[in-house]
């Protein structure tokens, strides 16, 4: 598989084309933003260890049936992926109030919720990914029916895997963002899965496993994402 020319430059990673027109190589940044990049850094080794981890993340999902982009690992910061049309949208799913959740519906964080909870925001950096509705997303054409309905089935099904997978390594899965594209008449799961995109809570201490350690100024943010690159290893 030979590299071509950088085709996307994001906030956290890259994309190449490929000498095969169906697939392309992410290369994933230690470069860090938050809060619509309003907040940036750098941490140390993230990309390397975002990459073994969406790997290791994909790798399960696909076992369980959930069709990702995914193809291989290409090296300690690169994954070869199918070559998708990404839907502009962020699918955010929720379990235990956090974040923006918290801060828009003025709800305690770790407030249990009654069910778990799913928004769509827009992908789009100069609007501030603003949340949208199905009736905004049906009414603007940004997404068909048919592709949103299988979104929430698919974003629900993820979520009672991954939690399970994460549980099984005492880590709570808080919520998390997923993003989908279009491939061959098949809808796939794209992007990345990490604790960049998922808030991970250990069971019991409740200790920060993800990006909030950033966001927040909590410190020990490479031990965090290295013990979660640790337990999704074992
Ligand atoms: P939020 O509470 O800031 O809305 O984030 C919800 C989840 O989505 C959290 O796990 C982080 C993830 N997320 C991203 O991956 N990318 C984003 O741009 C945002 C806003 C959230």
């Amino acid at each position: 598989m030979k590299k071509a020319e950088k085709i996307y430059e994001g906030k956290g990673k890259i994309l190449y084309a490929t000498d095969d027109p169906d697939l392309l190589i992410q290369y994933f940044k230690d470069d860090t933003t938050c809060f619509n990049a309003a907040k940036r850094g750098v941490i140390e080794k993230k990309g390397i260890m975002n990459n073994k981890i969406s790997a290791k993340i994909f790798e399960y999902l696909e076992t369980m049936g959930v069709s990702t982009h995914y193809v291989q690992l290409v090296n300690e910061r690169e994954m070869l992926i199918r070559k998708a049309e990404m839907l502009p949208l962020e699918i955010v799913v929720r379990n235990r109030a956090a974040g923006s959740l918290c801060r828009n519906l003025g709800v305690p964080e770790g407030l249990a919720l009654e069910c778990s909870i799913l928004e769509y925001c827009l992908k789009n950096d100069r609007l501030n990914d603003p949340l949208v509705n199905n009736d905004h997303i049906r009414a603007l054409k940004i997404a068909s029916e048919k592709d949103m309905e299988a979104i929430k089935e698919l974003a629900l099904l993820i979520n009672h895997l991954l939690t399970k997978f994460f549980l099984r390594l005492n880590v709570e899965l808080i919520d998390f963002k997923l993003e989908f594209g279009q491939c061959k008449g098949k809808l796939l799961l794209a992007d990345e899965i990490s604790p960049d995109t998922c808030r991970l809570w250990e069971v019991g201490t409740g200790a920060r496993l993800d990006k909030d350690r950033f966001r927040q100024d909590l410190g020990h943010i490479e031990e965090a994402y290295q013990e979660v690159l640790s337990r999704v290893s074992r």
